[in-house]
């Protein structure tokens, strides 16, 4: 079989022609997530190609043969030159995005057979990369944003390690979410541990700053709240997504 990722014999040269249109996978991590969920990686740096292999051979063995084919080592200050901040790894690659229109069609498909996680206008991008992060470990359909965050942002995609390669992940506006029965979280509403959430849930979390938007509560279906302590405002965004997800996975949602 033709290996379609292949090392080019001028990858910074590449790497300078492509930079503006593709995604950065910044770190050892990103780069082996995006190469085993299918991503199209046409160029992948290392200042240690050894040390880089290595770290193939003990986390991703799967994969190792491609990162093989792709890894071109490079000197420590041209791979500086690259990125904006050097990962431990010193790996650095750049990936195709995902046609939106592919997404789009993922996210609105239906029967849904795993909810779709809404961030209203989220302002953290640690937040938004750890989410994306779960909702791939939970085999979630994807992630959309609301607001002006970029989902696609470089410290997004080291935050999600790459992740987004295993769900779908866009931005829309309120009036473009997905279709399916929407559960708005929120401290004020309907204790979760009542309910059962359905696997084409559309499960809308609110801002950091400000909650869930006016327009929001006005597409939501039911408004939901996890258990916390009185005296307690609020949990962390990213905590909230996980505790939900588990929350649906324990009453008989995916995964295995
Ligand atoms: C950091 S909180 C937002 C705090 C914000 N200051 C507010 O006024 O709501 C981010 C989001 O996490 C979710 N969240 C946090 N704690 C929650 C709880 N106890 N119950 C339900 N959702 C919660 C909500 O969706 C909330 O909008």
């Amino acid at each position: 079989m033709t290996d379609p990722y292949r090392s080019t014999a001028d990858p910074l040269g590449t790497w300078h022609r492509l930079a503006d249109d593709l995604v950065l996978l910044d770190g050892f991590h990103a780069l082996k997530h995006a190469v085993r969920f299918h991503a199209r990686v046409p160029v992948a740096v290392t200042t240690d190609r050894r040390a880089a292999l290595a770290l193939a051979d003990e986390l991703a063995p799967d994969v190792r043969e491609v990162l093989e084919a792709l890894l071109t080592e490079v000197p420590e200050e041209r791979y500086r030159a690259l990125v904006p901040r050097p990962h431990p790894t010193a790996v650095a690659a750049l990936a195709e995005r995902p046609s939106r229109e592919d997404q789009l069609e993922a996210l609105r498909r239906m029967p849904r057979t795993a909810p779709v996680i809404v961030l209203d206008n989220p302002r953290n991008l640690g937040n938004a990369g750890a989410v994306i992060r779960l909702a791939a470990g939970f085999g979630a359909t994807g992630v959309v944003t609301t607001g002006t965050l970029d989902p696609w942002h470089p410290t997004v995609v080291r935050g999600g390690a790459g992740l987004h390669f295993a769900t779908a992940v866009e931005r829309l506006s309120v009036a473009e979410l997905p279709p399916g029965p929407m559960f708005a979280l929120d401290p004020e509403g309907d204790d979760i541990r009542a309910l059962k959430l359905p696997d084409d849930a559309v499960l809308a979390f609110g801002s950091e700053r400000t909650g869930l938007s006016a327009d929001l509560r006005a597409r939501a279906d039911h408004l939901v709240s996890l258990p916390m302590r009185p005296q307690v405002s609020s949990y962390n965004l990213a905590t909230s997504v996980a505790m939900t997800l588990y929350h649906w996975s324990a009453t008989g949602g995916a995964p295995a």
